[in-house]
């Protein structure tokens, strides 16, 4: 079997916690990083064989690959209190926005959340990934025809291929949307995606994969 990266997942709240259940289940190895005093017995009963939990700090030290699935508000700053994070992989989930009648993009100065994390993070290999959906997604993919497709934005090559793989083991569809640049689009696609099933009267169970005529 390919040998897939040792994963943390940072925050284990709707996106973290449905995330580390899918990737776990899916063979892979997830250990959780919560703040002292949370409990999540629970969770980790729902996981695959194998899943942990310890600090943020120890999850993201002992990880290859660390996805970051916290309120947006505090992503940089939960990404840059794990400590020296060059070479590893950082997958951003996040989605800053402000609520005016309906979801608001509101990056930060850099541009972007992904941006920020990676000037905050240096020499951290920053993808912005599995952002793009509802959280029901992160556990199951599955739509009619296919599944979700996780978008992929990032500068380097390998970690993109990386969390491909990731994505790709746990039944994920994945389309490359360029570079780190292309994060921002990412952020906006997801902001479209919670007008749509909010304000936009859709509901949760939408979601996007592009679709060939041949
Ligand atoms: N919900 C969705 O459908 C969805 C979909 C796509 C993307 N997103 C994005 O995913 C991110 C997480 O959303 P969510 O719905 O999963 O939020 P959530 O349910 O509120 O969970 C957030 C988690 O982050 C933890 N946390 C907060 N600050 C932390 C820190 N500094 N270090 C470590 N953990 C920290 C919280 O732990 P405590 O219990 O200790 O506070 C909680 O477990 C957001 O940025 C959102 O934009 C959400």
């Amino acid at each position: 079997m390919e040998k897939l990266p040792t994963i943390a997942i940072i925050g284990a709240g709707n996106v973290g916690g449905n995330l580390g259940v899918r990737l776990s289940q899916s063979g892979l190895e997830v250990c959780f990083g919560v703040r002292p005093g949370k409990s999540i017995d629970a969770l980790l009963g729902r996981c695959g064989p194998g899943a942990s939990v310890t600090s943020p700090a120890e999850a993201a030290a002992a990880a290859e690959v660390i996805f970051i699935a916290v309120p947006a508000a505090a992503a940089v700053d939960a990404a840059r209190s794990l400590g020296d994070l060059a070479g590893k992989i950082v997958v951003d989930c996040n989605n800053p926005l402000r609520w005016d009648q309906g979801p608001v993009w509101s990056p930060p100065p850099e541009g972007s959340l992904s941006a920020a994390i990676a000037a905050a993070c240096p020499g951290a290999r920053v993808v912005k990934a599995f952002n793009t959906f509802g959280a029901e997604f992160h556990l199951d993919p599955t739509l009619p025809g296919g599944p979700i497709d996780v978008e992929l934005a990032g500068d380097d090559p390998s970690a993109k291929a990386t969390v491909a793989a990731i994505a790709e083991r746990a039944g994920f569809g994945v389309i490359d949307a360029g570079p780190l640049r292309s994060a921002a689009l990412l952020e906006n696609l997801a902001i479209l995606w919670i007008h749509l099933a909010t304000v936009g009267g859709q509901g949760r169970t939408i979601g996007w994969r592009l679709l060939r005529r041949g």
